[in-house]
């Protein structure tokens, strides 16, 4: 749910106060900037200091440690106080973690020092891999040599080939108290995946700089946004004679920081922490080496595999701010049912509740009672029903005995609530429901009080999954605003809201000019309207800036909400005080650790204690959160959508690479808002992403208030749609498990790059406006408006591999790079599937619980020599430590295909039918042994038409279920 972008926030005050929805007053929340200098951010900032001519360190005293050695780095000349004060004695711990990790530490030697505080990343907050007790220089994939001439430098080389894939040689090592930095060196043009979260292309490129300072303000492109995964994974093509290479870098620290991508380097910049990078061969054991593999090796080796889903978290999902009451809410699922459209959830924004505050029910609009009633339904349909919680705590009016609010008096007793650190009271910033906390997770009974909320609300609103919002966290002054002022209680949100007055939403997705011409004459005239009527009234900005030149360090200081280095953050004045919790605010922890160095991790937090509490609520059941801002491993316990995107064609672009990103970082429950969030979509931009979130795993169509209905039904094409889509996607829920079993279980991607599966293709360096779903399906979505036709690559026609349609199961026919226009009506999305495959399919129902229970069948695409293979996962699709699992493998080659099943669980759908695609012609006769048992072959029905080849009436066989016992069935030519 969006908070305007600062820089449309506007108070028409007179206005609001005659003819706001709402009696609250808007506050004027922070004092005035008059005329605030315009700050530049340190990036771009040509008198900044270069800390590149810091005098660096001399590396002394090395000494052998488990697994590498340390030493010690002394300050090789004068302090530069280039962002903060040097630090003059640091240690260095080299540690050859595995064969596949090497680890450089670099950090403060006395950690106890009073003048400057310091602080490193515990273990407790985020896993820190660890050495494996047995790996050493000489067994490792990786070597780290160095040198002190001029000062300490050093690089990583591959053991194999000495191929160089980190090296500081030619740059200082940075030191401060407020800014950390190093250089590597990079090959020309090269190619670097992954730093989310941004909104960028997917190949970031060679002039790019990535920020990290989590940030309520919409997606910005190129900007900072929600999440922060300090990684990266770089691929070398090979050129004929080597083979491409593949190796990643993670950077094991939660500051605000810079990447700074640049044609021959790559500076890597925080405002504190200390450096803990961890470089990852990519190998696969035979001197090979590749980007999955370096990506599992991140995911499962740094921050944790991510959580397995429950099977109904696959479904279909509707959501949006201003459904305001129940009856809108049941006339949505009715929607749905009427257009035959499978709806799996219904959501709700911050309309459900009271004054906009967490675990309350609006008592007019959602009463208990009914809410009860209406969820009970849902299940009773086999559907779902998620709301939101917002990341913050109001706190109640001291001199209102009414307007009491139990969750902040039960947290306030406990003292869980971050501290403005000028008064010692809790920090009072601002949100939706006025002046609020925010839990400190660092205290322990933060997540006792967070658990008996939830548990308490689910009683009222028996939800099945919570959506964590504004968790960046998101406030809308500057500072702790609220101080002895909550008597002014509860405040309106500083800005005015869509639908106030002179709010009306004129935005529409490119290309609607020419598709719904005479419409958009209209919205475009009532536009210009009310431009002109905002023109001439007297607008008050409302403050949204404190800002303050870049300061300078100070000896033996440091400044916490202004630090010398200015991160290029998108608000106004990149000021990190307004539009968060600020730097300065104080955990309750011993140490008394500041929002500064914790900043990235509180939607981390959040969505861990989110997980931690629905365990209670849900005894033995896997927890389903989705939570806007995340960190590296949030992934072992939350889902993420995209945020604040836009109803336009170049939002839902982006949305793949932004998902790709998600993929590589542990993270695969990823989704973008469907249709587009911010502005009004239209029937040609809705049919069309309906259909590509169809295939990524998390899908949710969701809308911001005051603007056109985007549900599925409101067109007949986006129904039609949308009706196609979802049965593909539900035909496939199986195969999605199971890629989800192997994310869970080995750290494997579910979307995928061409490129990740074509690796030696160096033209797919940079392609994402086609993707894979797992290793065997290839999605070439519509992303430009008013077409009927997309062009798309079929990567490996020519050496090897081949592809069918989805849909009539023929071959494709291409040159090798060739780009294929295929035909796409409005209703109909491409998906091929890559021979050598085994899908196994269920009947798609309206649910994914009565797709469960649907009869399986399997496709079986044959590559260029016959073959092909694939796995089934299957468990009761719910449970946190399942009873019984079962895994099948399928094995397909000279006509003869295998089943290998272990486990007991026990799936009750029967096989039904078989395809084989590439099929040479009709076999004379068939054998089919189910259980070690001949069948009987003559009820079998099979069809040959065209390459495909059909076998039905298996279920006669497969009665007590489809993978019961093991299967061969041998095509006799
Ligand atoms: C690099 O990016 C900056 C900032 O976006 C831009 O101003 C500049 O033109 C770019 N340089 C090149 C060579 O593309
Ligand atoms: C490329 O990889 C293949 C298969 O791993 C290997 O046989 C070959 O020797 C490699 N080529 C080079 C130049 O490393
Ligand atoms: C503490 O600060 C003083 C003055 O700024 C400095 O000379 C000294 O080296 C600092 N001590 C440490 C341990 O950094």
């Amino acid at each position: 749910m969006l908070t305007r972008s600062v820089a449309a926030i506007v108070a028409l005050c007179s206005l609001t106060h005659a003819q706001s929805s709402t009696e609250r007053i808007i506050p004027t929340l922070s004092p005035q900037v008059a005329a605030a200098p315009s700050l530049t951010p340190s990036v771009y900032d040509p008198t900044a200091p270069n800390a590149q001519q810091c005098p660096g360190y001399k590396a002394s005293n090395v000494a052998e440690s488990s697994g590498g050695f340390t030493a010690d780095l002394t300050i090789a000349g004068p302090h530069c106080q280039a962002f903060g004060n040097d630090i003059d004695a640091l240690t260095l711990e080299v540690q050859y973690q595995t064969k596949q990790r090497l680890n450089v530490k670099i950090y403060p030697k006395y950690l106890a020092a009073t003048n400057y505080t310091r602080y490193i990343l515990s273990p407790s907050l985020v896993l820190a891999p660890a050495w494996d007790g047995q790996t050493t220089a000489n067994s490792s994939d990786l070597r780290l040599t160095w040198t002190n001439d001029p000062t300490f430098q050093f690089k990583i080389t591959r053991s194999s080939s000495g191929e160089e894939i980190f090296s500081t040689y030619g740059h200082v090592i940075v030191f401060e108290d407020q800014f950390i930095e190093l250089v590597t060196n990079m090959v020309d043009d090269y190619n670097v995946y992954g730093l989310a979260e941004n909104i960028h292309d997917w190949r970031l490129g060679n002039n790019f700089t990535q920020t990290f300072y989590a940030v309520d303000a919409g997606n910005t492109v190129d900007g900072n946004v929600y999440g922060t995964y300090p990684w990266y994974q770089e691929t070398r093509y090979g050129n004929g004679s080597a083979n491409t290479t593949a190796h990643g870098v993670y950077a094991r620290n939660a500051h605000g920081q810079e990447w700074l991508l640049r044609d021959s380097t790559i500076t890597y910049r925080t405002i504190g922490g200390s450096f803990d990078l961890y470089f990852l061969s990519g190998e696969n054991g035979d001197g090979s080496s590749s980007a999955l593999t370096t990506i599992s090796q991140f995911i499962s080796g740094c921050v944790g595999n991510p959580a397995m889903q429950m099977y109904w978290t696959f479904g279909f999902n509707q959501c949006r701010w201003g459904y305001q009451n129940i009856s809108v809410m049941q006339s949505i699922v009715d929607g749905y049912r009427d257009a035959n459209i499978p709806l799996e959830g219904v959501w709700n924004d911050i309309d459900i509740y009271s004054l906009y505050r967490d675990f309350t029910n609006d008592p007019n609009t959602f009463p208990v009672d009914e809410m009860r009633a209406f969820v009970a339904e849902l299940h009773a349909n086999g559907q779902h029903y998620v709301p939101i919680v917002d990341s913050n705590t109001y706190a109640p009016n001291p001199d209102n005995a009414s307007d009491a609010y139990a969750p902040f008096e039960r947290a306030a007793a406990l003292g869980t609530f971050i501290r403005d650190p000028t008064t010692g009271d809790f920090y009072y910033g601002d949100n939706w429901p006025g002046f609020s906390s925010w839990a400190d997770w660092l205290v322990e009974s933060s997540q006792a009080w967070w658990t008996s909320e939830l548990m308490a609300w689910h009683d009222d609103t028996p939800f099945d999954g919570i959506w964590i919002d504004l968790s960046e966290p998101s406030s809308f002054c500057a500072g702790s605003c609220g101080n002895g002022r909550l008597n002014e209680n509860p405040v309106h949100p500083p800005f005015l809201l869509p639908n106030d007055p002179l709010q009306a939403n004129y935005q529409y997705p490119e290309g609607f000019n020419i598709s719904n011409a005479t419409e958009a004459a209209s919205v475009s005239a009532a536009s210009a309207s009310q431009a002109s009527i905002l023109s001439t009234t007297t607008l008050l900005p409302v403050p949204t800036t404190t800002t303050q030149g870049r300061t300078n360090p100070t000896p033996g200081v440091r400044n916490l909400n202004f630090p010398p280095y200015v991160l290029n953050s998108v608000l106004a004045g990149h000021s990190l005080v307004k539009g968060s919790v600020a730097p300065n605010a104080t955990h309750n922890d011993p140490s008394n650790t500041t929002e500064y160095e914790l900043h990235n991790l509180f939607g981390y937090s959040i969505s861990n204690a989110t997980y931690n509490a629905l365990l209670s609520v849900f005894p033995g059941k896997r927890p389903f959160t989705i939570g806007r801002s995340t960190f590296a491993g949030s992934g072992r316990t939350t889902a993420h959508w995209g945020g604040d995107n836009t109803s336009t064609w170049g939002s839902m672009f982006l949305s793949i690479s932004q998902a790709l990103t998600f993929m590589m970082s542990g993270l695969p429950m990823f989704g973008a808002d469907t249709c587009g969030f911010s502005g009004n979509t239209d029937n040609d931009l809705c049919s069309r992403w309906m259909e590509l979130s169809a295939f990524f795993p998390f899908y949710r169509n969701h809308n911001v208030k005051a603007t056109i209905s985007q549900e599925a039904f409101r067109w007949s094409s986006v129904a039609e749609a949308s009706r196609r889509a979802i049965s593909i996607r539900y035909s496939l829920l199986t195969y999605m498990y199971t890629l989800f079993y192997y994310a869970h279980t080995e750290g494997a991607t579910v979307m995928r790059a061409l490129a990740w599966e074509f690796p030696e293709d160096a033209t797919l360096s940079g392609a994402y406006a086609q993707f894979m779903l797992g290793p065997s399906l290839l999605i070439t979505p519509v992303l430009i408006p008013n077409v009927d036709t997309v062009q798309g690559v079929f990567p490996g026609i020519g050496e090897g591999t081949n592809w069918y349609d989805w849909y009539t199961l023929q071959p494709v026919t291409a040159q090798p790079h060739e780009n294929v226009t295929l035909s796409a009506p409005l209703e109909h999305i491409n998906v091929h599937i890559r021979g050598g495959s085994i899908l196994p399919l269920q009947t798609p129902g309206n649910t994914t619980a009565a797709t469960r229970s649907n009869p399986y069948s399997l496709v079986i695409a044959l590559d260029e020599s016959g073959e092909a293979s694939g796995s089934l996962y299957l468990d009761d699709g719910e449970s946190l430590i399942p009873n019984a699992t079962k895994l099948v493998q399928f094995a397909y080659a000279s006509g003869h295909l295998t089943t290998t099943v272990s486990g007991s669980y026990q799936a009750p759908p029967p096989l039904a039918n078989i395809t084989v695609a590439g099929a040479p012609c009709l076999p004379k006769n068939m054998s089919l042994t189910v259980a070690g048992q001949q069948r009987p072959a003559h009820n079998l029905g099979l069809e040959y038409n065209a390459g495909v080849l059909h076998v039905s009436g298996i279920h006669e066989h497969t009665r007590s279920g489809a993978w019961e016992g093991e299967m061969e069935m041998m095509f006799h030519y």
